[in-house]
C-alpha cells in the first residue's frame, strides 16, 4: 500500500469544512484590512530562497530547503516560506510604481524538510501578510492588530504576544560584537548547535532552548539595551500604539526569529495549549529585503501564520473538534422504485438552482437503504420520490431529525428549505 510522505498529512472530508472555514475568516480579515491577495510558484530559483532567508537562518544551515536540478539543469526549489516569492513578485511586477504602500497576503503550502513533529510538517500552509512601503511603526502595529483581530474573531484564547527589537544595521553589530564576546567567553558550556551558531550567527543562540544554553544567555548583554537612537524610537512607538489599542505583549528580548531577514520588531504569538511547537504566528520588520534581492530601498513588515497551529489552537480554544464544522449536504434526494432516475436529476437540480445542497445515491431504490444514507450523510432533510410523487408532481419532504413528513409542490418545499437553511447558517 502506498502512504504519505513523512511530515505530510491528508485533509479528509469530514474535516475540509474546518479548514475551508478557517482559510474564509482569515481571507475576510485580510479584506477589512485592505490586503489584497497574490499569488506566486511554489516551485521557484533555489537562489531567491538562499538569498532570501539568508545564509545564516535555520532553513539554510540546516539544510531544510527541497532543492533539486530540474530538466533544463536550473537549481530550483519548493518554497520554504512567502516572504522571499512575494517580495520577488513585488519587484519583478514593479508593484513600487503603484504609489500606495502594498498590503499583500497569501495562502499556500511551504515545504521545509524538517524533523516532524505534533505542529511541525514537511508540508504546511502559511497564511501570510506582507505590507511593503511604510517605514512607520504603526505598519508592524497594524500588523500585530491583525493577528489579534483573528484570534478574536476565531474565538482563540490564552494566547500571548512577545515582542522584541533587534535593531538596525547600524546598532545590531556593535551588539553582536559585545553577545560574541561574551558567548565565545563561556563557548564550552554551549551545545554543539550553538558553538555552530556562534561562528555563523551568534543571535540565535539566544533563542536555543537547551537549557545548559538558557543558563549562559540568562547573563548574556540584550540587543534592546543596545538600540540606537532611532531603532530606540521606534520600538517605543510600536509598544506605545498597542498599549492604546488595548493589545497586551510581552517583551521577550531572547526573541531573534530564524530567518536572517529581520530588523527592528519582531514578534510571536504562542498558544499555551500548542505544547513545543507553541508559535503559530510570526514575523517581522524586514526593512533591506527589498533591495538586497535587487529592488529598490524599499522598507516592509509582516507576518506568516501556520493553518496546522491555528486549527490547534482553535481546537483548544474552543473545545470543538475539526469535525464538527462538517457541514452536510442539507437535503438528501431518495428514489424509491425502479427507473426514477430522471424524476431524481430533477429534484436535484430544482435544489441546487435555488442554493440547496443536494445529493443522493443513485444506486439504492429501497426507502430505508435511502434513509440510512442520509443518516450517515447526516442530512437535515430527505425529498423521498416514488411512484405516486412522480405521477401526481409532488414532493414527500421528510425531517431527517423528528420523522415529520409534508407533501407539497416542489416550488413551495423549496421557499420551505430555503428559510429553514437561513436559519440554520
Ligand atoms: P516562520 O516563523 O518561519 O516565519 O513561520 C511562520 C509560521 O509558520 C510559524 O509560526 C508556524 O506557525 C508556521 N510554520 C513554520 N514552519 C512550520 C512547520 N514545519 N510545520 C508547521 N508549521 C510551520 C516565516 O515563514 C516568515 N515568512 C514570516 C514573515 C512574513 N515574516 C515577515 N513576513
Amino acid at each position: 500500500m502506498y502512504q504519505k510522505l513523512k511530515g505530510t498529512y491528508d485533509i479528509l472530508p469530514s474535516e475540509s469544512d474546518f479548514f475551508r472555514y478557517v482559510m474564509q475568516e482569515v481571507s475576510s480579515i485580510a479584506g477589512l484590512y485592505g490586503y489584497k491577495e497574490i499569488q506566486f510558484p511554489i516551485l521557484e530559483y533555489a537562489n531567491l530562497f538562499q538569498r532570501g532567508v539568508g545564509d545564516s537562518s535555520d532553513i539554510v544551515v540546516k539544510k531544510e530547503m527541497y532543492v533539486f536540478e530540474d530538466r533544463g539543469h536550473r537549481l530550483v526549489a519548493l518554497r520554504p516560506e512567502g516572504t522571499a516569492g512575494a517580495v520577488r513578485l513585488y519587484i519583478e511586477n514593479g508593484l513600487h510604481m503603484s504609489g500606495h504602500t502594498q498590503r499583500l497576503f497569501y495562502i499556500g503550502p511551504m515545504f521545509r524538510a524538517e524533523n516532524p513533529q505534533a505542529g511541525r510538517y514537511r508540508q504546511f500552509t502559511q497564511f501570510g501578510f506582507e505590507l511593503i512601503g511604510d517605514p512607520s511603526p504603526d505598519a508592524d502595529v497594524e500588523l500585530i492588530a491583525i493577528n489579534h483581530h483573528l484570534a478574536k474573531r476565531l474565538g482563540i484564547t490564552g494566547v500571548t504576544l512577545y515582542l522584541n527589537s533587534i535593531g538596525c544595521r547600524e546598532c545590531r553589530p556593535v551588539y553582536q560584537q559585545r553577545l560574541t564576546e561574551y558567548l565565545t567567553s563561556h563557548k564550552d558550556g554551549l551545545c554543539e548547535d550553538c558553538q555552530m551558531r556562534l561562528t555563523i550567527n551568534p543571535l540565535r543562540v539566544l533563542d536555543c532552548k537547551e537549557e545548559i544554553c538558557q543558563r549562559i544567555v540568562r547573563q548574556a548583554p540584550l540587543q534592546y539595551e543596545h538600540l540606537c537612537e532611532a531603532c530606540q524610537a521606534h520600538f517605543e512607538a510600536v509598544k506605545a500604539s498597542l498599549t492604546s489599542l488595548g493589545i497586551a505583549f510581552e517583551i521577550d528580548p531572547y526573541l531573534v526569529r530564524g530567518l536572517d531577514y529581520y530588523n527592528r520588531t519582531v514578534f510571536e504569538f504562542k498558544s499555551a495549549s500548542l505544547g513545543a511547537q507553541s508559535t503559530f504566528s510570526a514575523g517581522g520588520r524586514y526593512d533591506y529585503l527589498v533591495k538586497d534581492l535587487g529592488g529598490m530601498d524599499t522598507p516592509a513588515t509582516g507576518f506568516a501564520m501556520g493553518m496546522e497551529r491555528l486549527a490547534m489552537v482553535i481546537e483548544a480554544s474552543t473545545g470543538k473538534k475539526r469535525t464538527d464544522f462538517y457541514r452536510p449536504p442539507f437535503v438528501y434526494v431518495a428514489g424509491i422504485g425502479e427507473s426514477l432516475s430522471q424524476a431524481v436529476w430533477q429534484a436535484l437540480s430544482f435544489l441546487r438552482e435555488h442554493g440547496i445542497s443536494a445529493t443522493t445515491e443513485f444506486r439504492y431504490t429501497q426507502l430505508k437503504k435511502h434513509l440510512k444514507s442520509a443518516d450517515k450523510l447526516r442530512s437535515s432533510y430527505a425529498v423521498l420520490l416514488g411512484e405516486d410523487e412522480v405521477q401526481k408532481g409532488i414532493w414527500t419532504l421528510r425531517n431527517l431529525q423528528t420523522g415529520e413528513q409534508i407533501q407539497d409542490s416542489p416550488a413551495e418545499i423549496v421557499a420551505f428549505l430555503r428559510a429553514k437553511k437561513e436559519k440554520a447558517d
